[in-house]
């Protein structure tokens, strides 16, 4: 039979408790939420979904094509210049997605002939965008510059460096820094994503590079996604004006991909304009962080110390980090379940994300329902 070999894979995850089922999720939610990426709590936010609203009625349910075949619009010129500006950056490019946003950098930045330097805690749309790319990659330790150093040492040519500025599992942060160091000694280029650092990283939320003193430097290209801090959807690739035109006229996933659907353009506009405004903001989401990263340890379970807004408590197996979620949710409260394949260390997680809404009080309760819940 065709796609009898389906049957085969689907009887060896559950042997391993690693199936994966969808579960409805009503508009309006009982759960206390620390699964979702929404850490500014900014996705239900009146002017987000205003701006949303307003950029369906002016330009329509979609972007109708692709942006070099139907035009760009002002709404999309207005994002892109308003994200360069507020990260530190020459130019931007926004894309449908944080993850075609990664695969259009890694694949034009390392082209043939090229080496690509990738950690091996990257998000799986980086792993992809290497798989893709026509370089050759070189996988190195996480958070290892020392290893990114050696894997340039020996080659000549084009150069691309590429890392997540917050891992998405553990919540830990890539050592920037010297990571732009390692780059500058083999002229190597740096291309990072901050998925999970933009809006809550650097001054006000302008992200780990600008934290770091690399944002608008010449050698630094980042990507973001739309759709965790700014509570929208899609992604956008920053960076040098040279890399930014490069994209356009080589990105696969920008010339055949329809452009990012005016809604989601507007609501990040608006989140974007938002987080300006209020700066506090990030600050709250990394307190909000470590509040519940220390309440975790006191109450004796493993938990990661947070760089950012993702806080990783260990469990012991997928299947009791499975039942924990589940638990949990039955007491009122979301948490995310980590576990492999989405973990390359083969460690499952529960992974709670540290939103800049939520009270003392819903800390105070979400902390008290994981530890009842505990295996
Ligand atoms: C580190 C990282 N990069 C990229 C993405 C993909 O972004 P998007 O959801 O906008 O496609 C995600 C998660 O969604 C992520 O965690």
């Amino acid at each position: 039979m065709a796609f009898g070999w389906i049957d085969e894979q689907a009887e060896l995850r559950r042997r391993a408790g690693l199936v994966r089922t969808l579960r409805p999720r009503p508009a309006d939610s009982p759960l206390l939420d620390l699964a979702s990426n929404d850490y500014l709590g900014l996705a239900r936010h009146p002017e987000v979904t205003a701006g949303a609203a307003e950029a369906a009625r002016s330009w329509g349910g979609g972007a109708t094509g692709s942006r070099l075949v139907t035009g760009t619009t002002e709404l999309h010129g207005e994002l892109e210049r308003e994200l360069a500006a507020f990260c530190g950056f020459e130019a931007a490019l926004v894309f449908s997605s944080g993850y075609a946003a990664n695969l259009a950098a890694v694949t034009t930045l390392g082209p043939h002939g090229s080496l690509i330097v990738s950690d091996a805690g990257n998000h799986a749309s980086l792993i992809d965008g290497c798989r893709l790319a026509r370089g050759v990659t070189q996988v190195v330790g996480h958070a290892h510059p020392d290893g990114v150093r050696k894997a340039l040492g020996p080659h000549e040519g084009p150069a691309v460096v590429v890392s997540d500025t917050v891992f998405s599992v553990d919540g830990d942060a890539a050592p920037l820094t010297a990571l732009a160091e390692a780059c500058r000694e083999h002229g190597a280029g740096l291309l990072v994503d901050d998925a999970h650092g933009l809006g809550v990283l650097g001054d006000g939320g302008r992200g780990a590079p600008y934290g770091a003193g690399l944002a608008g430097a010449d050698d630094v290209v980042v990507t973001v996604t739309l759709s965790k801090s700014l509570g929208s959807q899609g992604g956008a690739v920053l960076g040098p004006r040279r890399v930014i035109d490069h994209l356009v006229n080589a990105a696969r996933t920008f010339i055949f991909d329809t452009g990012l659907a005016p809604a989601a353009a507007g609501a990040a506009l608006a989140a974007l304009r938002l987080l300006r405004r209020e700066p506090g903001r990030a600050a709250r989401a990394r307190a909000v962080a470590a509040e519940l990263h220390a309440r975790l340890t006191a109450a004796g379970l493993e938990a990661v110390r947070p760089d950012a807004a993702v806080v990783s408590v260990r469990a012991p197996s997928p299947e009791e980090a499975v039942r924990w979620a589940a638990d949990c949710r039955t007491a009122g409260l979301a948490v995310g379940c980590f576990r492999p394949p989405s973990v390359p260390d083969g460690v499952s997680r529960l992974r709670l994300t540290a939103r800049a809404d939520l009270s003392g009080a819903e800390i105070e309760r979400a902390v008290q329902v994981i530890g009842a819940a505990r295996p």
